[in-house]
């Protein structure tokens, strides 16, 4: 088989990368270790960036993010228990953010696959990659009992963090920056009424909490938990008392508890490679990074960067812009710093310290950044225009 790129994974950052690439008139083979069940059960993030939205809605598949995403123009943030909104849209001139489940995004992502025809192996084992610095690099791999070998121009590593692209580039070449939390997240998926209408997220003494949603009756709600917790430790009743004690009162006295669709622990962690390129291969999304769920960057951040590829290839095949190939990693890094800076700032300010030397230091001076950054009108505005989404950079 040949096509212009070979695409490793199939998740929001592979999916979306294909599809736009696809309408352009460049030809790419999806790869995928999973099957495409296992992908599309995955319960991840709910938050999209409106430049998130914009990129899908380019790329054909904004119909159902119209019709059933929900539109959100502010969010609260708790201190124990005193309640702060921010106030998204007049704070950055008409901002939002759309609540719409990772989940959806990729099911609708796999459609418009199916119907651009563009060819995709899910369960594909041992995928290699070859040559990846030379003039015609090519991808081995086994379908259904079958040794393949893909010849291609580029190949987009989109395997996430613990993907196999990443590792193709030497180490004397890969710089990684990394900051593993000393907590976990437990998250709950159920059928019950959100609390509240917006994003709620707690800084409560007993640790960190989050109140978010996917629909009017679907609600999505993650405790902060101790690295030695296990799902097992926490049947239904308790995860829904812990949350009740985190939230202010205002909001415990609303809580509608019902069963849990789906329960699972994420660890939390910052971490960037640089570069995000070396010969033919570009990381896109969590292949190159990580960053702690709190600020709702991830799957945001996989977007960008694959809006930042897709430029640049266009531009490449179309405009004969083979300069601009070159330049993906540096344009990509510049706004992936700045989600890891927002989202470990987000972080630090809504967890409870685990270190008893600092516990009490540390809280002291989260109360402080908590009261300057809600009475001050730029730090508002700092908050504010991070959690929308900062501006893409220009490809040119
Ligand atoms: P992925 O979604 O990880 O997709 C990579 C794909 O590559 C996978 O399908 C994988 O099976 C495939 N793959 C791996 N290795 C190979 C291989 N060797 N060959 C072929 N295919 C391979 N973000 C938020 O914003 N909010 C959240 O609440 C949130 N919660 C999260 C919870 C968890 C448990 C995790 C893991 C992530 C969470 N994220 C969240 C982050 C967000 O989901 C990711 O940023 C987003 O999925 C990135 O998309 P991606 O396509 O780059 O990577
Ligand atoms: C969700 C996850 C986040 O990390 C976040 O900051 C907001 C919402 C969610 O899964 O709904």
């Amino acid at each position: 088989i040949t096509c212009k790129l070979a695409i490793i994974g199939a998740g929001p950052s592979g999916l979306l990368l294909g599809q736009l690439l696809q309408q352009a008139g460049i030809d790419n083979v999806i790869l995928e270790k999973k099957s495409a069940e296992y992908v599309q059960g995955r319960i991840r993030a709910g938050v999209l960036e409106q430049g998130t939205v914009d990129l899908l809605r380019e790329a054909g598949v904004g119909h159902r993010i119209d019709m059933e995403g929900i539109v959100h123009e502010g969010l609260e943030l708790v201190f124990d228990s005193s309640r702060d909104r921010i106030d998204l849209k007049r704070l950055t001139g008409d901002g939002s953010v759309m609540i719409y489940g990772q989940t959806e995004v990729t099911r609708d992502l796999m459609e418009a696959r199916r119907a651009s025809g563009g060819a995709s192996f899910y369960e594909a084992e041992h995928v290699q990659l070859h040559d990846v610095t030379g003039v015609q690099p090519y991808v081995t791999f086994t379908h259904e009992g079958q040794p393949f070998r893909l010849a291609c121009e580029y190949i987009a590593g989109c395997d996430g963090y613990h993907g196999m692209s990443r590792h193709c580039i030497p180490k004397e070449i890969l710089t990684e920056y990394e900051r593993v939390y000393p907590f976990n997240w437990l998250g709950l998926l159920s059928d019950t009424p959100p609390v509240h209408h917006e994003l709620v997220y707690v800084n409560h003494e007993r640790g960190f909490a989050l109140c978010s949603q996917r629909s009017a009756s679907r609600s999505r709600y993650y405790l902060q938990v101790p690295l030695t917790d296990r799902l097992d430790d926490w049947p239904d009743s308790r995860f829904w008392d812990e949350l009740k004690r985190r939230l202010p009162q205002s909001l415990a006295e609303r809580l509608i508890i019902g069963a849990s669709l789906e329960k699972s622990i994420t660890p939390l962690r910052s971490y960037v490679a640089e570069p995000m390129q070396y010969g033919k291969l570009f990381l896109v999304g969590d292949a190159a990074h990580i960053v702690p769920p709190t600020g709702a960057k991830g799957l945001n951040l996989a977007a960008s960067d694959v809006c930042t590829l897709y430029r640049i290839l266009k531009k490449a095949y179309h405009e004969n812009r083979v300069d601009l190939i070159g330049r993906y990693s540096d344009i990509a890094l510049r706004r992936v710093w700045k989600a890891t800076r927002f989202s470990w700032f987000m972080t630090s300010l809504l967890h409870t310290s685990v270190t008893p030397d600092h516990a009490a230091f540390e809280r002291k001076m989260q109360r402080a950044e908590f009261d300057y950054y809600m009475n001050s009108a730029a730090g508002l505005k700092s908050i504010a225009e991070n959690y929308i989404g900062l501006p893409y950079d220009l490809v040119e």
